[in-house]
């Protein structure tokens, strides 16, 4: 049996890949690009805020990494594979996909609009699918397998008010995430989801900012905190690296316990 340790091989090491991440430009995507990059990882790095994108790839260029950016909404889904082709061609190839980028709009059910439906579904749902099929596409063309992993969150599994249409299109990410794993497992594609709680950012600073909703989530909740960006970047390099060799098709809830009862 291999002792890793005695090896000293580097279980996180991600030297010499190349990772691409959408909502690349700020909260989690921000700190998921950044983990990559400490990790060994030159990084692409896809939102439409070019602004936020110019800052995440600095703070990589100051770690001596290579970080590009590309301006791009992934909703237009007949962009994706020239978006891919241009990521392809300037990284050298794609070994890392981090289907990040994400939207919440709360409503209760009998408010809710098609166009609200139409917007998280279109940007949680089909864009991440889309965006899995056109890296799929380049690393099963280049075979040197690859590691792709989608952002869900607990309510995959578990219901929330307010998050029909959000909970369907994370529940959605989720089975999608097992169906490529089946699919592309021959080629050395791992495909594995990373589901989160809470995470103090952009996207819930409205609903975490109501007393009310705060402390009906610490009490759901059985460590009694939120999670953090890095909490969440952690479990991606899992992911992404070599300790997860063998993982795939896995939805990995980061999530404080909120799911355990
Ligand atoms: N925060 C939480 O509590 C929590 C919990 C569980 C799961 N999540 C999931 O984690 C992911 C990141 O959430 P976050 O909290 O970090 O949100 P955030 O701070 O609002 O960041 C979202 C990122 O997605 C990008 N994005 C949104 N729509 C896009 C589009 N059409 N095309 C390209 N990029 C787009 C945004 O950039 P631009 O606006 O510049 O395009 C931004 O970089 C989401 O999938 C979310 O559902 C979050």
């Amino acid at each position: 049996m291999t002792d890793t340790t005695q090896n000293n091989i580097d279980l996180f090491d991600l030297s010499g890949k190349i990772s691409v991440v959408t909502g690349a430009g700020r909260g989690i995507g921000k700190a998921v690009a950044l983990r990559l990059a400490r990790a060994g990882s030159d990084v692409a790095l896809v939102a439409r805020s070019q602004n936020e994108l110019d800052s995440v790839a600095q703070e990589i260029q100051n770690l001596d990494r290579q970080a590009e950016t590309f301006p791009a909404d992934l909703t237009q889904i007949n962009q994706l594979p020239s978006l891919i082709d241009a990521i392809d061609r300037k990284m050298g190839g794609i070994d890392i996909l981090v289907n990040n980028a994400g939207i919440n709009i709360p409503q209760d059910s009998v408010d809710v609009t098609e166009e609200a439906w139409d917007a998280v579904m279109g940007i949680n749902l089909k864009a991440a699918f889309f965006m899995a099929q056109a890296v799929g596409k380049v690393m099963i063309s280049r075979g040197r397998g690859g590691r792709i992993i989608n952002m869900t969150s607990q309510t995959g599994s578990i219901a929330l008010i307010k998050r029909a249409v959000y909970c369907a299109s994370k529940a959605g990410l989720n089975l999608i995430t097992k169906v490529l794993a089946l699919e592309w497992c021959s080629y050395g594609i791992l495909v594995n989801a990373v589901a989160p709680t809470f995470i103090e950012t952009e996207l819930s600073k409205d609903f975490l900012s109501d007393p009310e909703f705060r402390a009906y989530a610490l009490s759901k909740n059985l460590l009694k905190k939120f999670g953090t960006t890095d909490d969440v970047a952690a479990a991606v390099l899992y992911l992404a690296s070599p300790s997860g060799n063998i993982v795939t098709g896995h939805v990995l809830l980061v999530d404080a316990g909120w799911t355990a009862h």
